[in-house]
């Protein structure tokens, strides 16, 4: 057997304070997840450090396979990973996915908008989950995001080459959404085709629609090697009506956080809490389940301090997904600010299921 390595993973600086502080910790549960599903479990003393002042992660391994750093170098905590030897740190070269400029995930900002960090290990953490975690590195995993905004989501899996659907009930929102992209195509001379009108089923409109197909680089878009881009604005209970049974391997979603942007309760001037995203998931995930392919799993986050853990799991259960349960699963709550605790939740859709 290969001999042990030590290596430290230098943290991704977050322009975002209160996500720092937690990046760390975040990271390791991330990586966790990922020695589980894809390395085989050979990370070991997988560690919170500090080496010159500066946050890392280290951890012990067999020297890692093209197929390792291929994985590792997707990590949504990332910035250079080196390899340890006393004090020498010397660098290890990660090839991200990236197949574009990445203002397609920084240049929007707004309220509401899920941070592109977490939004990129949501997605992680959920492709890391299903049956075939490996098609992350071939794009041949398509991904579901339907409460999908103003496209956060969507942008990642289109960075990673992934085909990626939306529904989105707001037209405010669907409607900066779809600018933001196709703007940001023809500024970045993406070779494209974009369709976009209403949705119309005997003689109604039930809702708008935007598919776009895009190549990675001139000559893949001429081979036809491209990227399905299909969003709708509608109301997400709507969203078989939409989109076939079993088509997609991920579903990946920011839940509302019970907490209303911008306006103020009577008596506080903070944000006022509404309500729990529980009716609306147990009104929705029957859809989405139907949507999922046996071996697909559903990644969701939501706010902690509007549901419990319990409540989430037990929706999932009900609709016979397989929530994952073991302890980097655990690791993932997090502070976003004084009305806002996120975690995650994962569940899997075991693979004798059918697919309708
Ligand atoms: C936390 S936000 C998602 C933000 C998104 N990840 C982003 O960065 O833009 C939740 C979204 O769910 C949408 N939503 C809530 N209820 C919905 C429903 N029934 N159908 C479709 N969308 C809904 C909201 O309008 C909101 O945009």
């Amino acid at each position: 057997m290969d001999a042990t390595h030590t290596y430290a993973f230098l943290l991704l600086p977050s322009h975002n304070r209160v996500y720092a502080q937690q990046s760390a910790r975040l990271a390791r549960a991330e990586l966790l997840v990922m020695n589980d599903t894809v390395l085989g479990g050979r990370l070991a003393d997988i560690a919170e450090s500090t080496l010159g002042g500066v946050p890392y992660l280290t951890f012990r391994a067999p020297r890692p396979t093209e197929e390792d750093l291929a994985h590792l170098a997707n990590l949504s905590g990332l910035y250079a990973l080196f390899e340890r030897v006393g004090d020498t740190l010397t660098p290890v070269e990660v090839r991200r996915l990236d197949r574009f400029p990445d203002d397609l995930l920084t240049i929007q900002k707004y309220v509401g908008k899920t941070n592109e960090d977490f939004t990129k290990l949501l997605l992680n953490v959920t492709a890391l989950s299903c049956a075939r975690p490996e098609r992350l590195l071939t794009g041949r995993l398509r991904v579901l995001d339907p409460l999908c905004g103003r496209g956060t989501t969507l942008n990642q899996a289109v960075m990673y080459g992934l085909d990626a659907a939306g529904v989105e009930r707001d037209g405010k929102s669907f409607d900066a959404y779809q600018n933001f992209f196709r703007q940001w195509l023809r500024n970045t001379r993406i070779k494209h085709r974009a369709e976009s009108g209403p949705v119309r089923r005997n003689h109604r409109t039930v809702g708008r629609r935007l598919t776009v197909t895009l190549g990675a680089d001139k000559e893949s878009y001429r081979r036809g090697e491209t990227i399905e881009v299909d969003a709708v604005q509608a109301d997400t209970v709507a969203s078989g009506d939409f989109f076939r049974a079993a088509s997609f391997d991920l579903i990946v979603t920011d839940t509302p956080y019970g907490v209303q942007h911008g306006s103020r309760a009577r008596d506080t001037a903070g944000p006022a809490l509404s309500r729990s995203p529980l009716p609306l998931l147990t009104e929705a995930l029957p859809v989405w389940n139907r949507l999922l392919r046996p071996g697909g799993a559903i990644g969701i986050s939501w706010n902690t301090q509007v549901a419990a853990r319990e409540e989430l799991t037990a929706v999932l259960a009900a609709q016979g997904l397989v929530v994952r349960d073991s302890e980097p699963y655990l690791g993932f709550e997090h502070r976003v600010d004084q009305a806002i605790v996120r975690d995650l939740v994962v569940a899997v859709k075991p693979t004798g299921a059918r697919g309708v």
